[in-house]
């Protein structure tokens, strides 16, 4: 009997692979993307205290109105857009359904998603979930910058979506303002939407900012633009993101979100929305503390054999080496947990056409001592 099973080519991914040979290996986990730090206690607190305040049934669907506001805030604070919360913003389970419900709402059988890889693992199985083809665009090693004529030959009247991601996982790199405007004027005479995966908005280093797609008025009309409050408070666990898209694009999105989770833990909604209110500074000094984290990490690596160009954002670095070995780059991988006991991920679990290069990912979120473990088993 066949039983037409969905997704049959997708295994566990690289990311609890890794985690767990990590655990049972007793290595250094640099693998996953999850930081050693605790969330900011005042923020605990106030989570805590919504338990206690029984805000603990059903969130309205779309998101806690004092969140929702909050969110408002941050967006006119760091991106200088006004929005209407109530109508464009949609808190989700993690930056991931986030993703997930933006390529269901708009993705219809036979329709082609483009997304520029090496990229985030979820996008390609939401797509073939849709019915829909991703098509892949690569960005070129070593910078991987957006390659506009070969993105403008992927684009068809097939094409549905667009997704990009900035700062990108897992090369660090950044879409600039004038890249943006490259997309907007490719995109300008198509019909192709637009979703754009910045969970890592305030991990930007060495004096850059992000740019966001919805500054360019045009792109914002299109797109769909999705966060994570996992990625900035330290609290992957917590599953919390939104998405940020025009009434009429919302309006599809909340359709979708309304069967995937419906909506989002309420006590931890509201401890947000607390927190924000009461530390709006609190984003604008992340980039100087994981920046120093990248520069630690990077200044470590040195005498391993591993060369490193500084990420520019997020809060991974990459690491040729192909001063060390010939072997592709999942040998390697596992061969660095057998032998040196030090986890990452590498590179071609984000292609489908792996890049021509050896480079492993890895997560330097993580306390000195634990970057200093690793960096010692990494050194002859
Ligand atoms: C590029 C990218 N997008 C989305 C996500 C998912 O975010 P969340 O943990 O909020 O679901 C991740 C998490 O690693 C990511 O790296």
């Amino acid at each position: 009997m066949s039983r037409r099973l969905k997704l049959p080519n997708v295994g566990t991914t690289i990311f609890t692979t890794m985690s767990r040979l990590a655990t049972e290996k007793g290595a250094v986990n640099l693998g996953q993307g999850f930081p050693d730090f605790e969330p900011p206690a005042e923020l605990l607190e106030r989570v805590a205290h919504h338990l206690r305040a029984r805000h603990n049934q059903y969130a309205p669907m779309a998101g806690v109105p004092a969140l929702l506001e909050q969110i408002g805030s941050k967006l006119a604070r760091f991106h200088g857009i006004t929005v209407e919360p109530q109508a464009e913003v949609t808190v989700t389970a993690g930056g991931t359904e986030a993703l997930f419900c933006a390529i269901q709402a708009v993705t219809h059988p036979g329709d082609e998603v483009v997304l520029l890889e090496p990229c985030f693992d979820s996008y390609a199985p939401a797509v073939e979930l849709a019915g829909g083809r991703s098509v892949r665009v690569p960005l070129t090693p070593p910078g991987f910058c957006i390659d506009f004529d070969r993105l403008a030959a992927a684009l068809t009247p097939r094409s549905r979506l667009l997704v990009v991601n900035t700062p990108h996982n897992p090369s660090g790199s950044l879409v600039t303002s004038e890249d943006w405007q490259r997309l907007s004027v490719l995109l300008e005479r198509t019909d192709t939407l637009l979703l754009s995966d910045e969970v890592y908005e305030h991990l930007v280093y060495d004096g850059r900012r992000h740019a966001s797609a919805l500054a360019i008025p045009a792109l914002r009309a299109r797109a769909f633009v999705v966060f994570s409050f996992g990625k900035v408070f330290n609290a992957t666990g917590w599953k919390v993101g939104y998405c940020v898209a025009p009434p009429e694009l919302s309006e599809a999105f909340r359709r979708v979100h309304q069967f995937v989770t419906f909506s989002v833990s309420t006590p931890v909604q509201h401890g947000i929305a607390d927190y924000l209110g009461l530390h709006p500074e609190f984003f604008a000094e992340l980039a100087a503390f994981y920046q120093a984290r990248r520069d630690r990490f990077v200044e470590l690596l040195q005498g391993s054999g591993f060369t490193a160009r500084p990420s520019e954002g997020t809060y991974f670095q990459l690491a040729d080496y192909s001063a060390l070995s010939e072997a592709p780059d999942v040998d390697f991988c596992l061969e660095l947990i057998e032998t040196h006991g030090v986890a990452a991920i590498p590179v071609s679990h984000f292609c489908e056409q792996p890049p021509d290069c050896r480079l492993l990912r890895f997560c330097f979120a993580k306390s000195d001592h634990t970057l200093e473990l690793a960096a010692a088993r990494l050194r002859p």
